[in-house]
C-alpha cells in the first residue's frame, strides 16, 4: 500500500493526528470487551519475575523510562532502564528471574539488537515491544507484543511512541493483576481510563491553535529547558528530544527538583522553560520549581489542565490547556502537546520536519 500524507503538510502532522485511531487499535488488540488484558501466546507469568531490565534507543528509551514508573508503582516490580549503546558494553550482571524487555519501533536498531543478543546469551526470557512484527528484534524474542501503530514515516517518532506507552501500560496492568498488587476496583478504574484515552487524545489535538501560538514564541529561542516530575520527567526528555530533532533548537530536560542543582544558573529572560504539570499529587512541587524560574525572569510555558492553570498561570509567558486524565495515563496525553510544540516550532523555522538533517529513521549500523 502506498502511504501518503492524506492532506497533511507533513507525515509528522499526519502521524500525530492518527494517534486517537492507532491507540484505539492497540487497545482493541490487548483488551477484551470485559476489560481483561490479553497477551499473545503464552503471555508472561509475572509471578515468576523479580525484576525487569528495559533497553532501547532514542524515543523508545523514553517510553521505557515512563513504563518504569508504571511497573514500579502499579505492579511493584523493580525496573532498570538503559540505552542500548551503554547496556551492551557495560557487561551488566543479570540475576535470574529477570525479564529482559526491548522496545523498538523498527525492530532493527543495531544497538538494541546487540543488547538483546547479550541477554539471550545469559538465558533470559526476551520480550519485545515493536511496531514491525517481522523485524529482527521480533524474530529473536521469546514473545513479541506488536504496537499496531501502522507505518511511521516521519523520522521523529510520534504515534509509535504513544502506542508503545499504551501497550507497556497494559503490560504493567497485567503484571499488577497477576501479582495481586491492585484491587479489582483500582484495576477497573485503570481500564476505564484506558478506554477513554482515544477521546482524551482527540481533545488534546484540538488545542493545536494554542500550541502553535506557543511554538511561535519558542521558535526564536536558542535554548529551551523542559521540566517535569515523576512520570512527567521522562516526558520532559521526550519533549526536549522532539524539539532538538526537528527544530535544531538546543533543548534539555531536567527533573524539576534538580533545577536548583545546576540548570537554574542558566535561567534568564532569554531562556524559555516548558513545564509539564498536570494537576496531580506532584503539582505543587513542580509549581514551586516553576516559580523559582519566574523569579529569575525565565519565560515559562505551562502545560497543565484547567485546575492547574487556574491555580498557577499568573505571570507565565504562555499556557497550553490539556484535558483532565487519570494520574497514571498523564504521560500518554502530555506526549501530544510535546509533539505539536516541536512540530510547529520546526514549521515556524522552516526546517525539514520529516527528514531532519543528520538523522535516520532506523539506525541499523552501530
Ligand atoms: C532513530 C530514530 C528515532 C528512534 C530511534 C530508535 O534514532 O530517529 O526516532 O527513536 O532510532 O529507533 P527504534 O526503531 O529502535 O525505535
Amino acid at each position: 500500500t502506498r502511504i501518503d500524507k492524506a492532506g497533511h503538510k507533513h507525515f509528522m502532522a499526519k502521524e500525530i493526528a492518527e494517534q486517537p485511531g492507532v491507540i484505539g487499535q492497540a487497545l482493541s488488540h490487548y483488551m477484551s470487551d470485559t476489560g481483561e488484558i490479553l497477551l499473545p501466546g503464552e503471555g508472561v507469568d509475572f509471578t515468576q519475575i523479580d525484576r525487569i531490565t528495559m533497553v532501547a534507543c532514542g524515543t523508545a528509551a523514553y517510553a521505557c523510562l515512563t513504563a518504569k514508573y508504571w511497573f514500579e508503582q502499579i505492579a511493584r516490580i523493580p525496573v532498570e532502564v538503559d540505552v542500548a549503546s551503554e547496556f551492551r558494553y557495560r557487561e551488566p550482571p543479570i540475576p535470574g528471574r529477570t525479564l529482559a524487555l526491548f522496545v523498538s519501533q523498527s525492530g532493527e536498531t543495531a544497538d538494541t539488537l546487540a543488547a538483546l543478543r547479550y541477554c539471550e546469551g545469559k538465558a533470559q526470557t526476551i520480550l519485545s515491544v515493536v511496531n514491525v512484527p517481522e523485524s529482527s528484534i521480533a524474530r529473536e524474542s521469546d514473545l513479541t507484543l506488536p504496537i499496531y501503530a501502522g507505518v511511521e514515516v516521519g523520522v521523529a517518532s510520534t504515534k509509535a511512541f504513544t502506542c508503545q506507552l499504551t501497550v507497556l501500560f497494559m503490560l504493567a496492568l497485567k503484571a499488577a493483576q497477576q501479582r495481586g498488587a491492585l484491587s479489582d476496583e483500582a484495576f477497573a478504574d485503570h481500564v476505564s481510563a484506558l478506554r477513554g484515552l482515544p477521546s482524551v487524545i482527540n481533545a488534546a489535538l484540538e488545542k493545536n491553535g494554542e500550541i502553535r501560538d506557543a511554538a511561535q514564541k519558542l521558535s526564536h529561542a536558542q535554548d529551551v529547558l523542559f521540566l517535569g516530575r515523576g512520570r512527567m520527567f521522562p516526558m520532559a526528555h521526550e519533549a526536549a528530544l522532539k524539539l532538538k530533532e526537528i527544530s535544531y533548537i538546543h533543548a534539555e530536560a531536567y527533573a524539576s527538583g534538580e533545577l536548583k542543582h545546576g540548570p537554574i544558573a542558566l535561567i534568564d529572560e532569554n531562556m524559555p522553560v516548558v513545564v509539564l504539570a498536570p494537576y496531580d499529587t506532584l503539582f505543587d512541587k513542580t509549581v514551586s520549581n516553576m516559580q523559582e524560574v519566574m523569579a529569575r525572569k525565565g519565560k515559562v510555558i505551562l502545560i497543565s489542565d484547567s485546575e492547574g492553570l487556574a491555580e498557577a498561570s499568573e505571570g507565565v509567558w504562555a499556557t497550553i490547556e490539556m484535558p483532565r486524565i487519570s494520574e497514571a495515563l498523564g504521560p500518554i496525553l502530555y506526549a501530544i502537546p510535546s509533539q505539536l510544540l516541536a512540530y510547529h516550532t520546526a514549521v515556524a523555522k522552516g526546517t525539514d520536519v520529516d527528514q531532519p538533517r543528520n538523522l535516520a529513521k532506523s539506525v541499523t549500523v552501530e
